[in-house]
């Protein structure tokens, strides 16, 4: 940011560019070692479920919102519910992306348990699945953990600590095909499709940047939907500190307005207020020059489906990590909420995935980036309920 972005923005009351960070930020400061800390990994424990379940909290999550909650009443066992006050009904209005944030920690606590010798006999929704609309007390999962010398690490393990959703601008050069092979490797036990767009199919190309770029613009000029990220925004070292999720912001000049109060999140801009259009413009700028794209389609879309769709997620965003490439899932054009239907109609007309027999679960940009620092996580403790 700029002097002159800055005084323009204090004289006219608003923001300018790089408000959200979920377009990106270059220039987060570090954010309180407290909200970072997990990164670090789990140290010793007496109970190995806590050691694995400082592994799965680092599991990406929709908006960060970590709705996981832990039950660790039954030796040897953990059962997941979802916080059902950590849900995005505007967004995400069938809560998918919600399950899918459950199959990213059931996937990572998987690795972590293989790591100790440990089979996870995982039983999806051991007392019935959620319906189609709505989530309910019910568990999303019961986790048994087997010791079992049969039982292999897996190399992607090696990855979860350096795992982070990248929304930087990337490099034009293209993912090497041994790379893409790597990915598509990842993901080969699970019932799914993935695919990728790159330089070789220009126009399908332009067309994945068309819709992400509108898909973004509609999420951002919609009042409600731009709100629920507001909600969720933790602007500088305090709030991160305190609250540890969310989507934290650490700039200077963000902290700066919010300290002067000409930052307000308690109502949405203007489709015209700079901190829309300056939002849109910087978007804009790294999709032009995001040279791939991948994707993930399920046949189906029912609530296993989903964490399944999760499940595969995390393995394809680690092993793109093990390759050095970075993704940024673009979920704005896959969301059930009626302002996107021509987008979502489109994207998966693009992937070829035609509705409703097929369900685009999850689209990412995918490139080569510089690192990101790691997003807060709240720690294993703020997980754990008792029945
Ligand atoms: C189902 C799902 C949807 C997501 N959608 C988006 C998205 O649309 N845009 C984005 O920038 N990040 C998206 N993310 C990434 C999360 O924001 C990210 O995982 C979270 O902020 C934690 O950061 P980390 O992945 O670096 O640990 C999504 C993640 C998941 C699992």
């Amino acid at each position: 940011m700029d002097r002159r972005q800055f005084i323009r923005v204090a004289g006219g009351g608003v923001i300018a560019s790089a408000v959200l960070p979920l377009a990106g930020c270059a220039l987060s400061g570090d954010y309180p070692a407290e909200a970072v800390q997990a990164w670090k990994g789990p140290g010793e424990e007496a109970d190995v479920r806590r050691w694995v379940l400082g592994y799965a909290i680092l599991a990406p999550h929709s908006h960060n919102l970590q709705s996981w909650l832990v039950d660790l009443g039954r030796p040897d066992e953990i059962t997941l519910y979802c916080d059902l006050t950590r849900l995005l009904p505007e967004t995400d209005p069938l809560s998918r992306q919600i399950m899918m944030s459950h199959g990213t920690f059931v996937e990572l606590l998987d690795l972590a348990a293989r790591q100790k010798g440990l089979r996870a006999d995982v039983e999806l929704f051991p007392q019935g699945e959620f319906g189609p609309a709505q989530l309910d007390k019910r568990p999303v999962a019961r986790i048994r953990l087997v010791p079992d010398a049969r039982v292999n690490p897996d190399p992607l393990f090696g990855q979860i600590l350096l795992r982070h959703t990248n929304r930087e601008a990337y490099e034009p050069r293209e993912p090497v095909p041994a790379a893409l092979q790597a990915i598509t490797d990842s993901v080969a036990s699970h019932r799914i499709r993935v695919g990728f767009a790159g330089s070789a199919q220009p126009e399908q190309l332009q067309k994945h940047r068309a819709i992400a770029s509108e898909a973004w613009r509609i999420e951002l000029v919609t009042p409600r939907t731009i709100m629920e990220s507001y909600k969720v925004l933790r602007v500088g070292p305090a709030e991160i500190a305190r609250y540890r999720d969310g989507l934290s912001i650490n700039t200077p000049m963000v902290r700066a307005l919010t300290t002067l109060g000409l930052f307000d999140r308690s109502k949405a801009p203007g489709p015209h207020d700079a901190a829309t259009t300056g939002q849109i413009k910087d978007f804009n700028a790294k999709i032009t020059t995001t040279p791939a794209f991948f994707w993930l389609v399920t046949e189906g879309n029912d609530r296993k489906t989903q964490v399944n769709a999760g499940r595969a997620y995390a393995r394809a965003q680690l092993a793109a990590t093990a390759q050095g490439l970075a993704m940024q899932p673009l979920s704005q054009a896959l969301q059930e909420y009626p302002e996107q239907a021509k987008l979502y109609a489109g994207i998966h007309a693009l992937v070829e995935a035609p509705q409703p027999r097929f369900t685009v679960q999850m689209w990412t940009r995918l490139g080569y980036a510089p690192p990101v620092q790691p997003a807060p996580r709240r720690g294993v403790d703020a997980h754990i309920v008792t029945a």
